[in-house]
């Protein structure tokens, strides 16, 4: 188990305080049908999803996942926890209903790939919803990302600060719906369609 899985709910916590709680709240709380969650990591979306028919949840870190049974067990919907990286999901085509994602494209090794995946399992109409902290606009500070991104990908098990997540879904063929932007674009929520 490494230092940042050990730590990384107590890390969360002022962050779900101020206001991720309400960003997963919303997020897995609209998820309908069978849901797909990539990278579900410690389980903190789990408590919020309540429209959901069921959640096929893939982690490939076995701490993190071990550290999401509880949230598991004391969870509304039925959710299986599968230990499957995004990049090779182990579903059949067209099975999901809706996807998401929370603060996990940033750390996924290969994106572009995980993205065709996505493409591949979820129906063709599907809802594909992601929030993620991305590559900031503003130059100086998209900059200084890339410049703390190998220090800080040791710490936080490869998480990147300069990754462009809109810009890979929509180089992988997702129609983006809508998309807000959070602390001046350090934060985005997208919502995006599967292509037909
Ligand atoms: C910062 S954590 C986010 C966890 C959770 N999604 C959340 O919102 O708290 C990043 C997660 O991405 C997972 N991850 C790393 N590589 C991955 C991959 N190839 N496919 C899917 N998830 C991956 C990590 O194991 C970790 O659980």
């Amino acid at each position: 188990m490494t230092l940042f899985s050990r730590l990384y709910d107590h890390l969360m916590t002022p962050l779900e305080a101020a206001s991720f709680c309400k960003m997963r709240r919303q997020i897995a709380g609209d998820a309908e049908g069978r849901v797909l969650e990539i990278g579900s990591g410690t389980g903190l979306n789990f408590p919020y999803y309540r429209r959901a028919a069921s959640v096929d949840a893939i982690e490939p870190d076995a701490a993190m996942g071990r550290q999401s049974f509880d949230r598991i067990r004391r969870a509304r919907v039925p959710v299986r926890l599968h230990a499957a990286g995004a990049e090779a999901l182990p579903f059949p085509d067209d099975r999901f209903d809706t996807v998401i994602a929370t603060l996990v494209f940033c750390t996924i090794p290969d994106p572009a790939r995980a993205l065709q995946e996505v493409r591949r399992v979820a129906k063709p109409g599907a809802r594909f919803v992601l929030f993620e902290h991305v590559r900031m606009p503003n130059r100086p500070m998209a900059a200084l990302q890339t410049a703390l991104t190998p220090a800080w990908s040791k710490i936080a098990d490869g998480c990147r600060l300069d990754r462009d997540t809109a810009g890979l879904v929509r180089s992988a063929g997702f129609s983006i719906r809508r998309m807000d932007s959070y602390a001046g674009g350090l934060f985005v929520k997208i919502e995006c369609v599967t292509p037909g």
